[in-house]
């Protein structure tokens, strides 16, 4: 397929939770920034008529992101709306007739994986999905086995170069910086090795609680939610080798090559909990196991980060809200000065969110007569948040067929392949109080002297 750019956006599940919160304000962000000029059309069986669906799209924007006067009314005029059963061919023939001329839709499938099936079934024998694109959510099935066979079931009606997964993280401009930071800089490549480097640690930490989305978060869980997919991914662009350019698939393979290495979990390794109260929650069983927080160590079976422990954090009712990477290096091999100090020593901190922040940690000598040092941090950047939702740039991207920033069936087979031993109730789930950093085992997972970098928002604005 060439990169020609679709020429009608449809969205199924149309109604829905994802549509409200995510789809709508990205497409007026779009319109409000000239991007979008397309027939739009979505479908759901809510049995609504344009005028209800009109309004579900004003109220969405009221509640997220604002109203845009000028915007939402090219974008209530280009809103066509299907109503019909995912599963009745009817819906498929209504559709073709509205997509009209267009030549190369691209359909969003913002619904349940449990019906991928039926509706890619019903674009393919209606001639819908033909020279058409498809963009699915994450997660991208719900272990190694649904995936395989997920992938299976998009690549008998669309090409790989037209399925695009979606993971927003790697549309945060914090997360593309990260590679960006890595490659483009002489400094980094000698000491980003298993020599230098002590040990590396993400924490994705959240203040709220499942906000509304029990019945969802019951299905995933922490580690299927957040873990699979946005801790990983940063994970790779991390630990993977140089690629051959900057392209999708060069990035794309040697972030396999990377997966392919990481040892897949076992028990020991992994804590799991849940904040109290958890089950207070609507959609949520009395009983349920479900964790809300995860710890885990990984390990990267190759020359580069051999021995190298890998530490992944992610929770709801945490202290803060704040994404980070925290990369400690070895203290110099032979110590002159602060032989004696249990001081911060080198390291490179990322925040991911909610500011992109690029430090490092430095040591430099206190004035005075004594050779003592204290732990100084340089700021290589700090820049507020993204300009551009991550949202409204994978839709654009999508448009234009550019899949860099979606992730490849093959590499979430294997972030998969990672996780698949201990999902479920393999680890039992440990109550933790919200407002804390988890339950007290997470820390029993940490090698030798290794400790969790909590993040704190205590920099001021850039
Ligand atoms: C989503 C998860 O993918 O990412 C949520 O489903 C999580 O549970 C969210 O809160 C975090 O993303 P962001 O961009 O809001 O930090």
């Amino acid at each position: 397929m060439t990169a020609s750019h679709s020429d009608a956006f449809v969205f199924f599940g149309a109604t829905g939770d994802l549509a409200y919160k995510k789809i709508f304000p990205a497409l007026q962000a779009m319109i409000k920034h000239g991007h979008l000029d397309l027939p739009i059309i979505g479908v759901a069986k809510s049995g609504w008529n344009l005028d209800q669906f009109r309004d579900r799209a004003r109220d969405s924007l009221e509640k997220h992101g604002g109203l845009d006067a000028d915007a939402f009314a090219k974008l209530a005029a280009r809103l066509h709306y299907i109503s019909g059963d995912y599963q009745d061919d009817a819906t498929y023939a209504q559709l073709r007739r509205a997509l009209g001329d267009a030549v190369r839709p691209l359909h969003y499938l913002a619904i349940p994986p449990s019906m991928f099936e039926s509706v890619t079934q019903g674009l393919a024998k209606s001639g819908c999905a033909r020279d058409a694109r498809v963009i699915v959510e994450k997660p991208f099935g719900r272990d190694l086995a649904s995936a395989q066979a997920l992938n299976r079931t998009l690549l008998t009606s669309f090409a790989e170069d037209a399925i695009f997964r979606i993971d927003h993280y790697l549309a945060k401009e914090a997360v593309e910086n990260l590679i960006y930071f890595r490659f483009a800089n002489t400094f980094i490549e000698p000491v980003w090795h298993r020599d230098y480097v002590a040990s590396v640690q993400i924490t994705m930490a959240e203040q709220f609680g499942v906000q509304g989305r029990g019945a969802f978060y019951e299905e995933v869980g922490a580690i299927r939610d957040v873990v699979q997919n946005h801790m990983l991914q940063v994970m790779t662009l991390l630990t993977m080798e140089i690629p051959l350019d900057g392209g999708p698939d060069a990035i794309r393979d040697e972030k396999l090559r990377v997966l392919c290495a990481m040892r897949p979990l076992v028990p020991a390794e992994v804590v799991r909990g849940q904040f109290r109260d958890y089950h207070d929650e609507a959609g949520v069983s009395p009983d349920s196991q479900v964790e809300t927080f995860a710890a885990l160590r990984l390990h990267i079976d190759n020359t580069r980060w051999a021995g190298v422990p890998f530490y992944i954090r992610a929770g709801k009712q945490l202290p803060v809200t704040c994404t980070e990477v925290m990369i400690e290096l070895k203290p110099p091999s032979h110590a002159v000065f602060d032989a004696d100090s249990s001081g911060q020593l080198n390291y490179f901190r990322f925040r991911l969110s909610p500011d992109v922040l690029i430090t490092v940690g430095a040591r430099t000598k206190v004035p005075g007569e004594s050779m003592v040092g204290a732990a100084t941090e340089l700021i290589a950047h700090h820049h507020p948040c993204d300009e551009m939702t991550p949202y409204e740039r994978l839709l654009g991207d999508a448009l234009h067929g550019d899949a860099s920033l979606f992730a490849r069936g093959d590499t979430v087979e294997a972030a998969w392949r990672v996780v698949d031993p201990i999902l479920g109730n393999a680890v039992p789930v440990a109550a933790y109080e919200p407002d804390t950093w988890g339950p007290p085992a997470a820390w029993q997972i940490m090698a030798g002297d290794d400790q969790w970098h909590n993040p704190a928002l205590e920099e001021t604005s850039p």
